[in-house]
C-alpha cells in the first residue's frame, strides 16, 4: 500500500469511535480530508463537528455536515487529527498544515484525541520533522534567537514568496535541528516565550489512541 492508500485506511477506522449523536472535533491536512470524506458516510448519525481550520470547515460543509462554533460547546467525546510525527507515548510534532494553534484548541476541548497517521510519522524520539511555531510577526526574530539557543534554526514559513499568513493572521516559524526528548518540559518552556501563539508540540495534548497505518493493516497505539 502506498502513503495515500495507508492515509485512508487509518480515516476509515477513525469512524469506529463515532457514537450516534456526537459532535466530533476535526483535525487538518491530506489524512484528515479522508476522514472528513469518511465522515460524510455516517453524517446522519452526528450532529455536527468542531473544525480546526477554514480548510476543514469548508471541506466539511460542501458534504452537509454542520460546523459549530468552538465557543457554542463545553465539550468533545473525540478530536480526530493527523500529526507530522507521533513518538511511542503519543506526544506529536504538528502543524505542518499552519492550523496547529487551532488545532490545540479544539483538541483542549475533547476527552481522547484520536490521532490518524500513515507509518512514516511514528519516531523514537520528537524533532526529525522541523517543528512550526506560530508567532506574532514583530516578535519573530527574538523567538529565532531563543531556538538558537537551543541549537535549533528557525526559519519563516513562505506561501508565493511572502510569509505565510495562518487563519488567524499570524506568521509560522519552522525549527530544524532540535532533538524534544522532554515534550512536555520544552512545549511549557516555549510556550512562556513572549509573541509564541502556539508551539507545534502536543504533549499537553497528547494522543489517547494513534491508528498507525501499515503495510500490515492498522496499528492501534495506546
Ligand atoms: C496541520 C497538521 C496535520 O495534522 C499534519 O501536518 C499532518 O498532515 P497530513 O495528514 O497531511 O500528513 O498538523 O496543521
Amino acid at each position: 500500500m502506498n502513503q495515500d492508500q495507508l492515509k485512508t485506511l487509518v480515516a476509515q477506522a477513525a469512524l469506529q469511535y463515532i457514537e450516534p449523536g456526537q459532535i466530533v472535533g476535526v483535525g487538518t491536512g491530506s489524512t484528515v480530508n479522508k476522514f472528513i470524506d469518511a465522515l460524510a458516510t455516517v453524517k446522519q448519525r452526528i450532529r455536527g463537528a468542531v473544525s480546526s481550520s477554514e480548510a476543514s470547515s469548508e471541506r466539511l460543509r460542501a458534504h452537509g455536515i454542520a460546523v459549530l462554533d468552538a465557543n457554542a460547546v463545553e465539550s468533545l467525546a473525540l478530536y480526530v487529527d493527523g500529526a507530522d510525527e507521533i513518538d511511542p507515548h503519543g506526544c506529536m510534532i504538528k502543524g505542518g498544515g499552519a492550523a496547529l494553534t487551532r488545532e490545540k484548541i479544539v483538541a483542549a476541548l475533547a476527552e481522547r484525541f484520536i490521532c490518524i497517521a500513515d507509518e512514516s510519522k511514528y519516531v523514537p524520539v520528537l524533532g526529525r520533522f522541523a517543528l512550526p511555531v506560530e508567532v506574532i510577526p514583530m516578535a519573530a526574530q527574538q523567538i529565532a534567537r531563543r531556538f538558537a539557543a537551543h541549537g535549533g534554526v528557525a526559519t519563516l514559513r513562505l506561501q508565493g514568496g511572502q510569509p505565510l499568513r495562518t487563519d488567524n493572521g499570524q506568521h509560522i516559524l519552522d525549527v530544524t535541528g532540535l532533538c524534544i526528548d522532554e515534550p512536555l518540559a520544552f512545549e511549557s518552556e516555549v510556550n512562556n516565550w513572549p509573541g509564541v501563539v502556539c508551539v507545534g508540540v502536543f504533549a499537553h495534548q497528547k494522543a489517547s489512541v494513534c491508528l498507525l497505518g501499515t503495510a500490515e493493516g492498522v496499528r492501534t497505539l495506546r
